[in-house]
């Protein structure tokens, strides 16, 4: 026999509050797991700041795979209108084997309400409830409602005191909206899908990185080359949300691409120096290169950045390199895609390409690169000479 904790809500979004309340019931009233069903949507949606029910569902996926005990149902996502808990219980008593014990979880509040939810008396018959409250937050009135709802019903009610955060999706939605920070109070992932769908309004200059750096570039480079930066940096967002790439990487390291690109050639060749960044005959003759290998090493030194897939691709953006990674490929095409870059010839078909199949954009990129380096009589970076040999098969690929 299993006793299965129920979670319904809306879940827009799942937060730290559901979470930490899931996981302390099934602790406490030793429930097997915990089953999170998000509700359909209602059928008037008010307004664009309620995410869709596909959403909500897939942000409570994300939200519970690292536990094994949660599991996330879909069987109330088409429905339509509201939702009573009576006809949710009565479907899982369908789908689950007889003798599965089913417990509501719910704050303790609701108790209050429960008989005025539809056909309570057949409610108290298909699950029991377990209702959180704060600690030491002791409420007569509730204790009262309990003893009624026993005698009436035949009710099971478990009272839980529970340190579980107490927390508003509303409040969240705000902030969200608001571009303040969420994190720890939604898991990183849920945080990730809401800024790649751009829900509740988020926009990618919310991220924390955006505020820091951008003082700093907007010092350091040209306007021109600044305006670049940020078209580069919302590019590669867009494409990692296409490619289901890490969306907050590619736009952190769209944003440093170029940070190194205004340091006039004595500071660059300082800065090398100090970062022992090594620069080899072809860089010491093309110091137009120089920026995106330097720039790696003032990202890591100067804007503390960790990540090795952020700092290659911001260290190969202009010569680009065989097999890089996807984030690379992103950034790589980013810097030549963006929409500033209008005086490009030759450019629709490459930002075509990008949105569908970054190797083959690739190798368009690195031919059109090297045709034109050669026509200006630029000596080609052994390293891009090898990176087309290697893209040149996804040529065309259909
Ligand atoms: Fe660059
Ligand atoms: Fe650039």
């Amino acid at each position: 026999m299993k006793k299965i904790g129920i979670m319904g809500g809306t879940f827009d979004p799942i937060h730290i509050g559901h979470l930490t309340l899931a996981e302390d019931i099934r602790d406490k009233c030793g429930l097997d797991m915990v089953l999170f069903i998000p509700a359909g949507d209602p059928p008037h949606k008010d307004s664009g700041s309620i995410a869709k029910a596909s959403d909500r569902y897939n942000m409570t996926v994300l939200g519970c795979r690292d536990n094994a005990l949660f599991e996330v149902s879909d069987i109330e996502l088409g429905r339509k209108g509201k939702t009573y808990s009576v006809d949710t219980l009565e479907r899982l008593r369908e789908l689950y084997p007889k003798d599965t014990e089913f417990v509501f979880i719910t704050g303790a509040d609701s108790i209050l309400e429960i008989d005025k939810w539809r056909h309570p008396e057949r409610l108290f018959g298909l699950c029991s409830f377990a209702a959180a409250a704060r600690p030491g937050y002791k409420n007569k009135k509730i204790a009262k409602q309990i003893d009624f709802l026993k005698e009436k019903y035949g009710a099971e009610i478990d009272y839980v005191e529970s340190t579980a955060i107490d927390i508003s999706s509303t409040e969240i939605r705000k902030s969200i909206s608001e571009g303040r920070s969420v994190k720890y109070v939604v898991p990183d992932d849920v945080i990730g899908y809401i800024a790649e769908k751009g829900l509740y309004g988020f926009a990618p200059e919310f991220y924390p990185e955006f505020r820091i750096f951008s003082k700093r570039l907007k010092n350091e480079l040209k306007p021109s080359r600044y305006r670049h930066t940020i078209g580069v940096a919302e590019e590669a967002f867009r494409m990692a949300c296409i490619f289901g790439e890490d969306a907050h990487k590619a736009y952190v390291a769209g944003l440093l691409h170029d940070c190194a690109k205004n340091f006039d050639r004595d500071k660059a060749f300082e800065l090398c120096e100090k970062y022992r960044v090594e620069l080899d005959d072809v860089l010491k003759k093309q110091p137009d290169l120089i920026h995106s290998f330097l720039g790696a090493a003032v990202a890591e030194n100067e804007y503390g950045i960790k990540d090795g897939d952020v700092l290659n691709a911001i260290r190969y953006h202009t010569t680009g390199r065989e097999a890089m990674s996807r984030l690379e490929m992103i950034v790589y095409l980013a810097d030549m895609t963006e929409p500033g870059r209008e005086s490009y010839t030759g450019l629709d078909k490459i930002r075509k390409l990008a949105y569908y199949d970054l190797e083959s954009a690739v190798a368009e990129a690195l031919n059109r690169t090297i045709g034109f380096n050669r026509e200006k009589g630029r000596v080609i970076h052994p390293l891009s000479l090898k990176a087309f040999e290697y893209y040149k098969k996804y040529y065309g690929r259909k």
